[in-house]
């Protein structure tokens, strides 16, 4: 193990001058260290599991760009594809066959997609979801879950995950009461609270859901609770969307759906189908999404949406996914980094509960189940802060934040793993 990576001087230097120039020295808030403390690294360059910072130290990465990297960083092929792909124009502004070929891809693997509009964030997608669903429905109420994200527009931003959970924001200003009366909310995992919901609201367009949260650090649902929340959506006439922008194609090929066997109405995703460049898509029956402009008349549209680059990473990260001795992989190289996790911890007489549905993953510092935003929010962040430095100290790059997952790669190797557990070790032992 190389030796503790405890200077940053070059990276203080550049957030410096980060913070004359971008809110915070930043372009999205959890980036900026606020969850655990301290000056965040400026990345110079990632490879593989590993990202390497302007000092040159060189640290396994659990971030992975928060999700897509599931191939790890600059993948020979992808990087290879990209540079054809950019010779030849990097966006048109017209359709090009890369678009049909990822669309393909994704309607083969997710079960309740027939068709898909390509976005350029997952933002777009969930909000172009929602915007979908109330037009379908006629209705505008939307029920959301605490503590699930699903990007920054004005619908959602209540009672988010995340970064707002992590910065400890109220619901954001600038959202209009107005429109923020129509976003309900109700504890992850509670199926009466959601009853209740209906029983009181009869003009529910839609409930979106993270079927396997990540956004208030890695909460799985409880046995049911999708099925659950797909027979009651579907027994009141409203919309179920999952916003698998994180789980699709992560837990496995055709995303949480195919993994609890539970269809939805609308589907969004995001990060891995853009193998790392800026995509967003939803998706859903021919029936729905007809219902999309130009073939409907619900409006949305995109200067860049569907740019070769974008759909040359995504559809290249896609097919290497069709091996599905990957996902067994990232199951058993997750398993054992969490279980090693959960006993270096317990060595060291910490408390932690870890959470883990495949290669997704947090360690909470408390001592009860974490099953929603009220026992996740019960973690003790000061620990986590100081846990993170620790291992970062020790070359591992955690998510700078108590409130968001980790993510394994198919590039960390058992030995990969083993030096996240020698290092863990050692950090707990800080801890005591
Ligand atoms: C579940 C989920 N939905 C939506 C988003 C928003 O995606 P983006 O950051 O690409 O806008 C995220 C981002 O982390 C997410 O995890």
């Amino acid at each position: 193990m190389p030796s503790p990576k405890t200077h940053h001087d070059k990276s203080a230097g550049l957030f410096t001058r980060a913070l004359e120039l971008m809110p915070g020295g930043v372009n999205s808030p959890v980036r900026a260290f606020r969850g655990v403390g301290g000056t965040p690294l400026f990345i110079r360059s990632a490879v593989g599991p590993t990202v390497t910072d302007v000092e040159g130290h060189v640290y396994i990465d659990y971030v992975g760009s928060w999700g897509p990297m599931i191939l790890g960083h600059a993948d020979a092929e992808i990087v290879a594809a990209l540079a054809a792909v950019a010779a030849n124009g990097t966006s048109f502004g017209a359709p090009n066959e890369l678009e049909i070929e990822l669309a393909e891809e994704i309607v083969a693997a997710v079960p309740s997609i027939e068709m898909v509009r390509m976005v350029n964030s997952g933002t777009e997608a969930a909000m172009s979801a929602i915007r979908l669903a109330r037009g379908v429905t006629g209705r505008d109420k939307l029920v959301k879950f605490e503590g699930c994200y699903h990007g920054y527009a004005d619908s959602l931003l209540v009672k988010a995950g995340s970064g707002v959970a992590t910065l400890g924001l109220p619901d954001s200003p600038g959202v209009p009461a107005s429109l923020a009366q129509h976003t309900l909310t109700v504890p992850f995992n509670d199926s009466a609270a959601l009853e209740n919901l209906f029983t009181e609201h009869a003009d529910i367009a839609a409930v979106i859901i993270e079927p396997v949260v990540g956004n208030m650090g890695c909460v799985p649902p409880e046995p049911g609770f999708l099925k659950f929340v797909r027979e009651l959506t579907t027994k009141h006439g409203a919309l179920l969307i999952f916003d698998e922008v994180m789980t699709g194609f992560r837990l496995a090929r055709g995303g949480a759906q195919q993994l609890y066997n539970i269809r939805p109405d609308i589907t969004c995703l995001g990060k891995i189908i853009g193998g790392g460049l800026p995509v967003g898509a939803y998706g859903g029956s021919r029936e729905i999404m007809n219902h999309i402009a130009p073939a409907g008349s619900i409006y949305q549209a995109g200067t860049l949406s569907g740019n070769p680059l974008a759909m040359t990473a995504g559809l290249l990260t896609l097919r290497r996914l069709k091996d599905e001795r990957i996902y067994q992989t990232l199951e058993e190289r997750s398993a054992k980094l969490c279980a090693g996790l959960a006993q270096a911890a317990a060595a060291a007489g910490v408390k932690t509960v870890t959470n883990r549905v495949g290669s997704m993953w947090t360690s909470f510092f408390t001592d009860e189940p974490v099953t929603n935003w009220a026992t996740a929010s019960k973690s003790n962040r000061e620990l986590y802060g100081k846990f993170f430095h620790a291992m970062l100290a020790e070359g591992v790059y955690l998510a700078p934040s108590q409130f968001e997952a980790g993510f394994v790669s198919v590039t960390h190797t058992d030995a990969i793993i083993d030096q996240t557990l020698e290092a863990a070790g050692k950090a707990f032992e800080v801890l005591r």
